[in-house]
């Protein structure tokens, strides 16, 4: 029993989980290994597909219902050029929960995925668009501040959840973004969240199939070595992605000045400017991820890293945040306590 069961049953009704843990997905890592361990230890993991291919989700899927008899989900990214036969997959495997990520999803995959049988999550990047997600038939959405690991938004988790928890009742939302302790689980939920998502805690669990380097970096970086991707030119947008500062952060500032150079030159139209800026990261979380290249590569993580101090076991992991929870729980009730030393003076 802990203090969190009455504030996140809607979230653990909603996921069919012993607790309202998510485990956000994350292309390289949120793989059969990992994803069963977290819904073995009683939260919900969720595939990432990523670029796959229809066949490759099949197996994966397939791989990770023999290693857990627990619900999970799969995330699904909406500009996949396959995204309805990666929708029927899902569905033809009966996967509870399809979350599609990256942009509003057309009606036809909103579609797909309700008709399948499957609930539908969304991501809620603003207040307006949550309601819009909502009426188009998102089933719970994700609300992810810009704290969090991979792909980032602008505003931070602290703003959206104000902005975004005492409005939305119709469906659960679960926040992630730079969550790492069991404390701020206990605030987002004590806000009106059903739950919550957490990414780069998990990447670095023993579980996790990431390379002993990028586990490493991980724990010896802090908060601050986890920073979005830089833009030099607004001619010439990023798409802001927070991971740690190395070799490779660098050498993308020093690529973007020399393709705008090239682009002043006349060497380059805008076109080839713009993707020689876009191709500069291709493959570069897998390089990260499973060759362990950390210098060169790219290391997603959150400013939660910080607090990533072992690696741990899924269950350790998930056991230790409703430990911190209850704690901080517990300490506020004695705090109320008058103190009759304080009355007596
Ligand atoms: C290495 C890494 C890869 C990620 N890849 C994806 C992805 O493929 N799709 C997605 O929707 N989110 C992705 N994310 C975001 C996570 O699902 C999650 O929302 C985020 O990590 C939460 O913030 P936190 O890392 O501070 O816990 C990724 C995050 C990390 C750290």
């Amino acid at each position: 029993m802990s203090a969190l069961d009455p504030l996140w049953a809607r979230g653990r009704a909603f996921l069919g989980t012993e607790t309202a843990i998510m485990g956000g997905a994350m292309s390289w890592v949120s793989e059969r290994h990992l994803v069963s361990a977290i819904s073995n230890a009683g939260g919900f993991g969720v595939i990432a597909c990523g670029s796959m291919t229809p066949e490759l989700l099949d197996a994966e899927i397939a791989a990770t219902k023999a290693l857990t008899t627990k619900p999970f989900g799969v995330n699904l990214i909406t500009m996949h050029p396959q995204l309805l036969e990666l929708i029927a997959v899902c569905v033809r495997h009966g996967v509870g929960h399809v979350v599609l990520a990256g942009g509003l999803p057309s009606a036809a995959a909103v579609r797909a995925v309700k008709e399948g049988g499957a609930k539908l999550v969304c991501f809620a990047p603003a207040l307006v668009l949550a309601k819009r997600l909502i009426r188009s038939g998102a089933d719970a959405l994700v609300i992810e501040g810009s704290e969090a690991g991979g792909h980032i938004g602008p505003v931070s988790l602290a703003v959206l959840a104000q902005e975004i928890l005492p409005v939305i009742t119709e469906v659960p939302v679960f926040v992630a973004g730079g969550i790492g302790r069991g404390e701020a689980i206990l605030a987002f939920l004590e806000m009106g969240a059903a739950g919550v998502q957490l990414g780069t805690r998990f990447a670095a669990s023993a579980e996790s199939i990431a390379h002993p380097n990028f586990k490493a970096a991980f724990l010896k970086a802090n908060a601050r070595d986890a920073i979005p991707s830089v833009q030099l030119d607004a001619r010439f947008p990023v798409i802001p992605v927070r991971g740690l500062a190395n070799a490779g952060t660098a050498r993308f500032v020093e690529h973007q000045a020399e393709t705008i150079r090239r682009f002043q030159a006349g060497e380059l139209d805008k076109e080839q400017a713009q993707l020689s800026i876009e191709h500069f990261w291709a493959g570069a979380l897998r390089r990260a991820v499973i060759e362990g290249d950390v210098e060169q590569g790219s290391v997603m993580a959150g400013q939660s890293v910080g607090m990533v101090t072992a690696i741990q076991p899924v269950a350790e992991i998930i056991a230790e945040l409703i430990a911190q929870a209850d704690a901080a729980f517990a300490a506020r009730a004695t705090v109320r306590q008058p103190d009759a030393s304080i009355e007596a003076a």
